[in-house]
């Protein structure tokens, strides 16, 4: 018997498939509510964003699976048990969705589908010339399970693709900069600029006023790591300056993005609601199930999280 405490931040809307695909996978499985007092029992925690200090109260628990491909969420809660493993999802058909999302707002700005779509709204028929795009250059922050896949689609598309990682990657089909000098390197010479990085201390306010000043004029940024990587502040006041041609948002400093935040007014941010890549209880289960079973037969489970890299 195995039982998982279950929290998915959204009222558990997706406990019942959870269930469904775990259950199938193995009948000695249970899952409940983190929040029903028998979690206390659970070995297995599957969280997202869990309350603060509940963790700490489930005295048996072996592992703690995050139900997304972050794992920032679990940083805040002070009390969490630190010896207990945490594993992430890494998840090809997650990689390709966010792939798609960056393809379709990237692509909605360079072949400008605002103005079109303004066109559209007055019956008018007016024309832009378009962009040369070929050989343009695109710098991805973060070159992971997901950063890949990005950079290498992109590619496909004849961008000229740079991909930015903190410390060496192993060999990627793609050129790459590292640490610091990379980061400027990039900074300065490129005209697209996607995150894609973990929130880490390292990566927290990373897009500052300064990085922002220091992009050529007109670039383009996206943002699907996390909000709190970017000065938001600095950021709207480098797209209404013009400084900045626009943005791309799948991630705020505030979730849901408040009605008041000022984004909102601005035409040329695009804002999405946490979007790009949604976690598919279809598409995971089987990596939750084997890092139980790992867990249990004492081995260690596959994507687990360095605590000290904080992803
Ligand atoms: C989404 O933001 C995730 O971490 O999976």
């Amino acid at each position: 018997m195995t039982l998982i405490a279950f929290h998915d931040g959204i009222e558990n809307a997706s406990l019942d498939t959870w269930r469904y695909h775990l259950t199938k996978s193995d009948p000695q499985i249970s899952v409940i509510a983190l929040s029903d007092s028998k979690a206390n029992d659970a070995e297995i925690a599957l969280v997202w964003n869990p309350p603060n200090g509940r963790l700490a109260e489930l005295k048996n628990l072996k592992l703690i699976c995050s139900l997304g491909q972050g794992v920032d969420h679990l940083w805040k809660d002070q009390k969490r048990p630190q010896s207990v493993p945490i594993i992430r999802l890494v998840d090809p058909h997650m990689s390709h969705a966010l792939s798609q999302w960056v393809l379709a707002v990237l692509l909605d700005f360079l072949r400008d589908g605002p103005f079109y779509r303004e066109n559209r709204l007055k019956r008018e028929f007016n024309k832009l010339p378009q962009a040369n795009t070929i050989a343009m250059k695109v710098a991805i922050y973060g070159i992971g399970a997901i950063g890949s896949v990005v950079a290498q689609n992109l590619q496909s598309l004849q961008f000229d693709v740079s991909g930015w990682a903190q410390t060496p990657k192993t060999e990627r089909p793609f050129k790459q900069k590292i640490g610091k000098h990379g980061f400027e390197s990039l900074i300065h010479s490129n005209f697209i600029h996607i995150c894609l990085l973990p929130l880490t201390k390292n990566t927290k306010g990373l897009f500052s006023q300064d990085v922002f000043n220091e992009m050529p004029k007109g670039s383009y940024f996206i943002n699907a790591g996390r909000g709190e990587q970017v000065d938001e502040r600095a950021l709207l006041q480098a797209v209404r300056s013009g400084h900045l041609s626009g943005a791309a948002l799948d991630v705020f400093c505030e979730e849901p993005l408040p009605v008041s935040h000022p984004f909102w007014n601005e035409p040329k941010i695009s804002i999405w609601p946490h979007i790009a890549a949604q976690t598919d209880p279809a598409t995971t289960f089987e990596q939750i199930a084997r890092a139980i079973y790992a867990v249990k037969s004492g081995l260690a489970p596959k994507n687990l999280v360095d605590p000290n890299r904080q992803y």
